[in-house]
């Protein structure tokens, strides 16, 4: 009797991209304040921890970030485009209703034919990505994935809501993900519950040729506070223990880049002691599905996160959506 090896998949490269612009707290505090709009350094770091944020020029749309991350991560790797067979992008803010995202980085990688599609989990858009990227190597569809996170959120941001337009910033984060016989991904959960799409959204559309809703992001910050950091304890938990570890063999912690004080009690909640969160939400603001991925390169590149270490990278956002990978490298 014969028995087929199991195909496990590995992050064998990374990569990311900000847009040109650094808006500092205090360039932004000045810019609404000649709006009339009242806000200060202190509140927004204090509250958030965010210190500044990367906001694209009008021409520079997620397709251009996510294309510019992919070309880092397959750099990194050695990897050339054309060996690329899968590609997969979360975005909630896409280039157009339609084509996808990632078809417009697969036209501007020069490659074609391979399977390209987006995944709208907002804020937990690259776990869910990965997720099904790591599925469709396994089920041997592919052997060579690029898994993206882009977005421009500032083209969804209210910028006369100072409790919102503080939190967000724009860039990609991208992985090459490669068939292996060796693990790699370790384990992934995904939840989601539609009964609170109404405490994150941005609930407009086009319709006729108007926009029908509104085109802007809302949010009730303090019950999205309370939900995120429960769902995350929990599903990080619950992805470990799939994984047949426990929470002492996480290396590192790679949450969802919102706020300080989200990740900082979710580390707290879920025992991975603070020198061993992985925190770029200071110097990114949040980037939802470009956040993980974009702390991800920053902590590969910078030398904590290095081979053999058990990395939980942790997602959660609007719809409400969340979910873990747990992978080691
Ligand atoms: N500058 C100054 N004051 C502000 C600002 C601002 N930018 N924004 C709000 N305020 C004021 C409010 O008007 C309010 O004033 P009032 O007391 O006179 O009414 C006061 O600050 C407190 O407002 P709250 O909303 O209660 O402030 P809170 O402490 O809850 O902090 C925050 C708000 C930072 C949004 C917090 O709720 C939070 O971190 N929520 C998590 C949500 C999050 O991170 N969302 C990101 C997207 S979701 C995701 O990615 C999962």
């Amino acid at each position: 009797m014969s028995s087929t090896a199991r195909v496990y998949s590995r992050i064998v490269g990374v990569g990311s991209a900000l847009p040109e612009r650094l808006v500092t707290n205090a360039m932004l505090v000045a810019e609404l304040g000649e709006r009339g709009i009242e806000t200060s350094d202190d509140w927004i770091l204090a509250r958030t921890g965010i210190s500044q944020r990367y906001i694209a020029s009008p021409e520079v749309t997620s397709s251009v970030l996510g294309a510019r991350a992919a070309r880092a991560a397959l750099d990194y790797c050695g990897m050339a485009p054309d060996a690329i067979d899968l590609i997969i992008v979360a975005t909630s803010t896409p280039d157009y209703v339609f084509p996808s995202t990632a078809c417009l980085v697969q036209r501007d990688l020069g490659i074609s034919g391979c399977p390209a599609f987006d995944v709208q989990a907002v804020c937990s858009g690259f776990v869910y990505a990965l997720t099904v990227a790591d599925a469709l190597i396994a089920n041997g569809s592919a052997k060579n994935a690029l898994v993206i996170g882009a977005e421009v959120f500032s083209r969804i941001l209210d910028w006369s809501d100072r409790g919102t337009c503080v939190l967000f910033g724009d860039g990609a984060g991208a992985v090459v993900l490669s068939a292996s016989d060796r693990p790699g991904i370790l384990a992934s959960k995904l939840h989601a519950d539609g009964r609170h799409e109404g405490l994150l959204r941005t609930a407009g559309n086009v319709s006729h040729g108007a926009i029908v809703g509104t085109p802007f992001l809302t949010m009730d910050g303090q019950a999205v506070f309370k939900l995120a950091v429960s769902m995350l304890d929990q599903v990080g938990r619950e992805t470990v223990q799939a994984a047949g570890l426990t929470v002492a063999d996480i290396d590192w912690l790679v949450p969802h880049q919102a706020n300080i004080r989200i990740l900082q009690a979710t580390g707290r909640k879920l025992g991975v002691p603070a020198e061993r969160v992985v925190v770029t939400v200071d110097q990114h603001a949040n980037t939802s599905a470009a956040s993980v991925p974009l702390a991800l390169d920053t902590a590969v590149r910078d030398g904590r996160i290095r081979e053999g270490h058990r990395v939980m990278l942790q997602g959660v956002g609007g719809g409400f959506t969340w979910g873990s990978v747990f992978v080691q490298f």
